[in-house]
């Protein structure tokens, strides 16, 4: 059943239930002890209040790290609006605690498509002046249905590869109606987040749902790209046999020489025991992948969309389904073999997770937190387009967490200057 609760700001949010948030609570208190960027962060916002008078509206992973970046803009003075990126990856008791702290939420876990758009649309209901996406759910209802509305928007930010694929089209044919800051594309994002965090909690993700042993199995990874990449590698240093797909020729030598074999999934397909998707591209396993796969085949998806694995191509070869456990589907092929989908297709690390580590996504947040306060500051001379990150906040974000690990590094010596700067040696 859905609760309506009443939040502090007297907004009313639409969320499972209020009685959970204690342990929401618990959760954002031991992620927020794992984030001290976004820590020192929070402390200068508390005093500068530079969100003050502002409505800030966030389609994210609505788990606990993301409800410490809530918190940490709210410190900052905003008003915060928040809703799902993805049906599975809520939390209810999280989204408790965040409506207990005065943010108004719309999600609950497990929403249906029609609830789940209904979510974005009462968050955009709250007229925000600026907005933290994570995938372009919130941009593209604005712009496919609320043109207006969108051109009152300041701006916004972007958190995943598949978000900023499509804002880049919609930048490309002239359609995008206000600035968006890319933030995946920061150095301080993407090494990190995209290859260390999606490397980790992907395999946290399966590990926990299937209850197998990784050593000495064959793992297919589709997409050589930085998350296919931390997948690999820990895949690898799992124990696994790793086998990389891809279709870009340059990212297949990196795989060659990062010690994988390389092959076109359909001969892969003959070999894994488990395949992961991370490509943020379409039908990358399809029937005639699943027609010759091993019986007891494990299929997962890391990618944005759950639009990686043919899941109609899985319906249609399959002669019965069953779910056998939670996020383990079985379907039954007519020859007998058992094929088996992970959390429907979604986001294995967060949809059967917790998602990215808490010290990975210090860096993203933090990044979130100050490439929205750039966007606001520079809202004057920004024009409706991408921009990457400027590299003093990549920098920023990179020198506090060093300070915060208490890692000192070396610095340019005046003759170092000079020699980089010159070619008169
Ligand atoms: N699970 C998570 O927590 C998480 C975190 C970050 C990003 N993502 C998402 O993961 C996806 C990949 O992100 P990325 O940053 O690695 O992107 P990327 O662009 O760095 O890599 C994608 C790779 O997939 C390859 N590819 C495309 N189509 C393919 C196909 N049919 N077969 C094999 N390879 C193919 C591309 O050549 C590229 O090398 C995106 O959807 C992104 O939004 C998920």
């Amino acid at each position: 059943m859905k609760l309506t609760a009443v939040d502090q700001t007297s907004r009313p949010s639409m969320i499972r239930d209020i009685t959970l948030a204690p342990s929401g609570h618990r959760k954002i208190e031991w992620a927020s002890r794992h984030m001290p960027v976004l820590n020192i962060l929070k402390t200068e916002f508390e005093k500068d209040q530079p969100l003050a008078g502002k409505r800030i509206a966030m389609c994210l992973h609505l788990e606990a790290k993301t409800a410490y970046l809530a918190l940490t803009l709210r410190a900052a003075g905003a008003e915060v609006v928040v809703c799902a990126s993805n049906p599975l990856s809520t939390q209810d008791d999280v989204v408790a605690a965040l409506v207990e702290k005065g943010v108004t939420a719309f999600a609950w876990h497990g929403a249906t498509p029609e609830e789940y758009d209904m979510h974005i649309a009462k968050a955009l209901d709250c007229e925000p002046d600026a907005l933290i996406d994570d995938g372009g759910d919130l941009v593209g209802m604005l712009h496919r249905e609320r043109p207006a509305q969108a051109r009152k928007i300041i701006g916004g930010c972007e958190e995943t590869t598949t978000g900023i694929l499509r804002l880049k089209a919609m930048e490309r044919e002239g359609s995008l109606l206000f600035p968006m800051m890319a933030v995946n594309d920061a150095f301080m994002k993407y090494l990190f987040d995209n290859r260390y965090g999606t490397g980790q909690s992907v395999w946290d993700g399966i590990m926990r749902t299937t209850n197998l042993v990784v050593a000495g199995k064959t793992v297919v990874v589709a997409g050589y790209g930085w998350c296919g990449k931390g997948v690999s590698m820990r895949a690898k240093g799992l124990g696994a046999r790793v086998i990389v797909t891809e279709i870009d020729p340059i990212k297949a030598n990196e795989a060659l020489l990062d010690g994988f074999e390389v092959m076109p999934m359909q001969q892969a397909a003959i070999e894994g025991d488990v395949f992961i998707t991370v490509t943020g591209n379409v039908n990358v396993i399809r029937r005639e992948h699943m027609a010759v796969m091993k019986d007891n085949a494990i299929l997962a998806n890391a990618g944005h969309f759950d639009v990686e694995v043919s899941k109609p191509d899985l319906e249609a070869s399959a002669v019965s389904r069953r779910t056998l456990k939670n996020n383990i589907e079985e379907y039954l092929l007519p020859d007998g073999r058992r094929l088996y989908l992970l959390a429907e297709g979604r986001l294995v690390n967060l949809a059967a997770g917790d998602g990215h580590p808490a010290e990975v996504m210090d860096l993203s947040f933090s990044l979130q937190a100050l490439s929205l306060l750039y966007m606001l500051d520079n809202q004057e001379r920004l024009l409706p387009r991408v921009y990457n990150v400027p590299e003093e906040i990549d920098r920023k974000v990179a020198e506090l967490r060093l300070r915060s690990l208490g890692v000192e590094i070396d610095r340019l010596t005046q003759e170092q200057e000079r020699y980089l700067a010159s070619w008169q040696l």
